[in-house]
């Protein structure tokens, strides 16, 4: 396992561009839907409990929040679209608060989309990765909360996504559980193979 966290710590939170934080170092941007489980997962890699807020009700994260992994990479939870308890203005002023990052951020590197393994990518889902990719971005895409689905109906389920995003070879998609740590292993292979090409960690063949 490649995974070698020495010093997570949350840096600020803020909801515009003046608030983001001046440092230099490469950012990777979690988005979707609300509740989909962002907040969880950056506690998952991070090992940590509670340090990313999690909630049972959706719409908890109503902030850009910025967390330092040992200051050479800025993972950054956003908050999630789509919730339809939310007020019209809330929506509105919560996708601008997005989109103000992910249009003007350079530090961002990628802007990985998280979508719940049990249901079929939503118009918006669909939306954010072309942007994503129109952006100049890879589609790198999460499927959460795979300890929901039994293993055969994860598999079909992961077709399933691969199908309405219309993700091609060389695209990133794997299942992520916070109940074990294998998407974990896949979540940090990636950062050093794709983020920071961190040759110490390649193992015997470095
Ligand atoms: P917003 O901040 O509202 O955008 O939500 P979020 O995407 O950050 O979701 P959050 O991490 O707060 O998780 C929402 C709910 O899903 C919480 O009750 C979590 O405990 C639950 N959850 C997240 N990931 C998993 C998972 O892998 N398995 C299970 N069983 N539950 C999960
Ligand atoms: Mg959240």
């Amino acid at each position: 396992m490649k995974v070698n966290i020495h010093n997570a710590r949350f840096l600020l939170s803020g909801v515009k561009r003046e608030h983001y934080p001046t440092t230099a170092m490469p950012e990777v941007a979690f988005v979707g839907r609300s509740n989909v489980g962002k907040s969880s997962l950056i506690n998952k890699i991070l090992n940590r409990k509670n340090f990313a807020r999690v909630s049972a009700t959706p719409g908890k994260t109503a902030t850009i929040n910025f967390y330092d992994i040992d200051e050479k990479l800025m993972l950054v939870d956003l908050p999630g679209y789509g919730y339809a308890a939310a007020s019209k203005g809330e929506r509105k002023s919560l996708s601008s608060v997005i989109g103000e990052y992910l249009t003007e951020r350079k530090q961002l590197m990628q802007v990985i989309l998280l979508v719940d393994s049990r249901h079929k990518p939503s118009q918006d889902d669909i939306k954010m990765l072309e942007s994503i990719k129109s952006a100049g971005g890879m589609a790198v895409v999460i499927a959460t909360k795979a300890d929901k689905l039994s293993k055969k109906a994860l598999e079909e389920n992961l077709e399933m996504i691969i199908e309405t995003l219309d993700l091609q070879d060389g695209d990133i998609l794997f299942p992520f559980s916070t109940q074990s740590t294998d998407g974990v292993e896949i979540f940090w292979d990636y950062i050093y193979d794709y983020i920071l090409y961190d040759e110490e960690e390649e193992g015997e063949d470095a």
